[in-house]
């Protein structure tokens, strides 16, 4: 029997290129929605099919989901991955995907969302993820939406400086707030995984791990692994402004910060368990994140 065709969306970006390795570890033929602007050269190793088309293109996207057994989308607007990109995507760009999905009769659409995202009114690309799951809902959409937390793989990077090279964290606001972290390579097994996962239409999973650490119990971990001190820094978000981030994206960027701040974001990993099994712990994450950066020897 011929493997099923799923669509990634979002396979040229940090986490999509992941799950499209995912998906063929688990003997999925992959398909990949590129934008004709697109740099597919993360995907070349993968073989993918590439077809072109546009989230904002609602037009483009019957042939994209021709003969396609399930999708998996990562794509987002406001990670502004391509300079233009707007939150736009997340709004009527997902809106569109779901309308095709439906029209293609999909048998299921997996969904990255964010974690606690109905709990976030004031977060704009937050907002954007409840309401597209909203809209799946409506429309009848077969869909699984996974809610993860932070990405840690951007923990201790900043500037592109490595900060356990350098000794030195730098973190943005009270370091001693508890909130969830996710690291993608776990992600996006789990969004591959979701394709055939056990869940009922729409349920919405968060993602995290055995613990949500602060950030101060975070360095500490990398320090006991790296066997080294490394010194903490907490600076307001405004210092870590890049100078090209428009005004908008920096009020959703504040807003976030505001709202892991406020304690709230912090996932219930108990559906998570059942349905993807064991919950990666804290400790044996960072020790893989950090070999993954050369820093220690792989577990
Ligand atoms: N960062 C976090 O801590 C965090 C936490 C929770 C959830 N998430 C979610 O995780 C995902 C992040 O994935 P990532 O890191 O892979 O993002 P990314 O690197 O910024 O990539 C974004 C992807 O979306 C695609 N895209 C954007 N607009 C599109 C359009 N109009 N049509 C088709 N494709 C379009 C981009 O394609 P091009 O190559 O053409 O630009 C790119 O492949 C997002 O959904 C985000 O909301 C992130």
């Amino acid at each position: 029997m011929a493997a099923e065709t799923v669509l990634v969306v979002g396979g040229t970006g940090m986490l999509g290129r992941q799950v499209a390795e995912q998906l063929q570890a688990r003997g999925k033929q992959v398909r990949a929605l590129v934008r004709p602007t697109s740099n597919t050269e993360a995907l070349t190793e993968l073989r993918a099919e590439l077809v072109t088309a546009d989230l904002l293109k609602a037009e483009t996207l019957r042939v994209a989901l021709d003969g396609v057994d399930a999708v998996v989308t990562t794509a987002a607007g406001y990670t502004r991955h391509t300079a233009g990109d707007t939150i736009e995507t997340d709004h009527s760009g997902n809106r569109n995907l779901a309308d095709a999905a439906v029209a293609a009769g999909v048998r299921r659409l997996v969904f990255t969302s964010i974690l606690n995202c109905h709990l976030a009114r004031d977060v704009p690309h937050f907002w954007a993820k409840k309401l597209a799951e909203d809209y799946f809902e409506e429309l009848g959409l077969p869909f699984v939406s996974l809610r993860p937390g932070a990405f840690v793989d951007y923990f201790g990077l900043s500037g592109g400086v490595d900060g356990f090279t350098a000794g030195r964290i730098t973190a943005i606001g009270d370091v001693d707030v508890r909130f969830t972290r996710v690291y993608t390579p776990d992600l996006a097994a789990n969004l591959a995984a979701a394709v055939d996962a056990d869940v009922a239409p729409g349920e919405r999973v968060d993602i995290g791990w055995d613990l949500a650490p602060t950030t101060r119990e975070l360095t500490e971990l990398a320090s006991q692994i790296l066997g080294r001190d490394l010194e903490l820094t907490a600076v307001d978000l405004a210092q870590m402004r890049a100078p090209d981030m428009p005004e908008e994206a920096y009020r959703d960027f504040a807003a976030m910060f505001e709202f892991f701040l406020s304690g709230r974001y912090v996932a219930d990993t108990t559906r998570q368990r059942q349905v993807f099994g064991a919950v990666p712990g804290a400790e044996e994450t960072m020790r893989r994140r950090l070999a993954a950066l050369g820093h220690v020897a792989a577990p």
